[in-house]
């Protein structure tokens, strides 16, 4: 029996990778014979319409990268995952309930070592008639010195919501305090303690099962940040972060994410990982691109031909039973955590799979990243990014990192 997948592609104004995705999805044509079926899997790009909420969609997985702004489709993934079991790497409930506060205090829960952090009331209160009253009543004045002094300087001021840097600083002393707090209005802000002189800020992306660990710059500008390094961590925490990743995920039910963490004297302290729409364009991820494009592309076929189900409701107590527990080291938590999330992921299964059943894709990705068609994405991706005057510059720049990349992977086959 033939059971043909549809992948659909919720895109906003990206056109990088989901050229990729499509191109390399349609080279590799997989026919997979699984459980008695032979599957195909084809993509397709989502048109935004109204739509009847009793009405069955023609996808079995669904990528979003458009619900985070666009209210639309947001709805339309919510009842495409209440009603039809459409698969979707990002649970769109948690998505939008777990910001980056409701991140930061769970983990907290589980014993990550997330800086020092306070939510302040807003500078601006809430618009509503009740307020005043409510304030009189019930609003205990502060202050805000006392707050920050405990929390230390320098410290960052930042959104509970997060996200693009928008709203975020650092404050080195009072007065600017008191000048950042005025200027944050009508919106929450959380003081966090700064993680200062680290020595690595180390991003990782995950992808379903695969997580890739990169040393990222901050400082650079946005082509320079994702530097092309390896062996960056000692191993064991190398493994940290991985795994601290994987448990935000698997914690929180996302499986395209990003998380921060920033390395002091050999301890990981994270600080952003609520990032379900991460950045995976090619001019940022530039070396790493393939990997993504690779990693999205395995785990939408497991997902689909395997029918994985998706996980709607959160399973909190169980990672909560572990970080409660108080003979067990932060080490030992962990293991147990990465436990959880190999079980979550199915992270065996998976690796199995592909051996199995897609061992071309390698293959299939290093000639389609060599090939001229990829050239030219890279060339077009460039001029609708740079000023015309920079084009040529980074048209190499870009350039010399996936020759680079190709090389890599022809020495890990040799
Ligand atoms: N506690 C901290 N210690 C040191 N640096 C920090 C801290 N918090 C934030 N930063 C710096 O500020 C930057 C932005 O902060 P954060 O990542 O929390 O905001 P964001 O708006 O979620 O950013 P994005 O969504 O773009 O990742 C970080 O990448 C880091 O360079
Ligand atoms: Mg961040």
């Amino acid at each position: 029996m033939a059971r043909n997948h549809l992948v659909g592609l919720l895109l906003g104004t990206e056109e990088d990778w989901p050229s990729a995705f499509e191109t390399v999805m349609k080279r590799l044509d997989p026919k997979i014979s699984y459980g008695g079926e032979t599957h195909t899997v084809q993509t397709e790009r989502i048109t935004i319409e109204p739509f009847d909420l009793r009405a069955v969609p023609r996808y079995g997985l669904v990528i979003d990268r458009l619900a985070h702004w666009y209210y639309v489709p947001r709805e339309w993934l919510k009842k495409v995952a209440l009603m039809n079991d459409v698969y979707l790497m990002n649970n769109p409930f948690t998505f939008q309930s777990m910001e980056k506060h409701a991140a930061y205090a769970a983990m907290i829960r589980l014993g990550l070592k997330v800086p020092e952090t306070w939510l302040l009331p807003s500078k601006k209160p809430p618009d509503n008639p009740r307020f005043p009253y409510t304030a009189a009543r019930y609003n205990e004045p502060f202050d805000l010195d006392e707050i920050a002094q405990r929390v230390g300087y320098p410290l960052f001021m930042k959104p509970f919501d997060g996200g693009a840097w928008v709203g975020v600083t650092r404050i080195k002393d009072v007065d600017e305090l008191h000048r950042r707090y005025d200027e944050s209005g009508e919106r929450l802000m959380h003081l966090q303690a700064s993680v200062e002189n680290f020595e690595v800020f180390a991003r990782s992306l995950s992808i379903g099962a695969e997580t890739m660990v990169m040393r990222y710059d901050p400082s650079q500008p946005i082509h320079g940040r994702y530097q092309v390094e390896h062996g960056f961590l000692a191993p064991a925490v190398g493994r940290e972060v991985v795994t601290i990743g994987r448990l935000v995920n698997a914690f929180f039910l996302w499986e395209f994410n990003s998380c921060e963490t920033l390395i002091k004297d050999g301890e990981v302290f994270p600080i952003d990982y609520a990032n379900a729409c991460p950045d995976v364009s090619l001019t940022s991820l530039h070396y790493y691109f393939p990997w993504a494009i690779k990693s999205l592309i395995k785990w939408a076929l497991f997902c689909a031909v395997t029918d994985r189900q998706m996980q709607i409701e959160m399973t909190m107590k169980r990672y909560f039973d572990i970080g409660d527990r108080t003979d067990l080291s932060y080490e030992d938590k962990l293991a147990e955590y990465g436990r959880l999330a190999d079980e979550h992921f199915q992270t065996e299964r998976y690796q199995d799979f592909l051996e199995t059943y897609v061992p071309e894709i390698d293959e299939v990705m290093l000639e389609y990243v060599a090939g001229a068609g990829f050239d030219r994405l890279l060339v077009e991706t460039v001029r609708s990014t740079f000023p015309a005057h920079e084009h040529e510059r980074f048209i190499a720049h870009y350039r010399g990192l996936l020759a680079l990349w190709v090389k890599d992977q022809v020495g890990i086959s040799a």
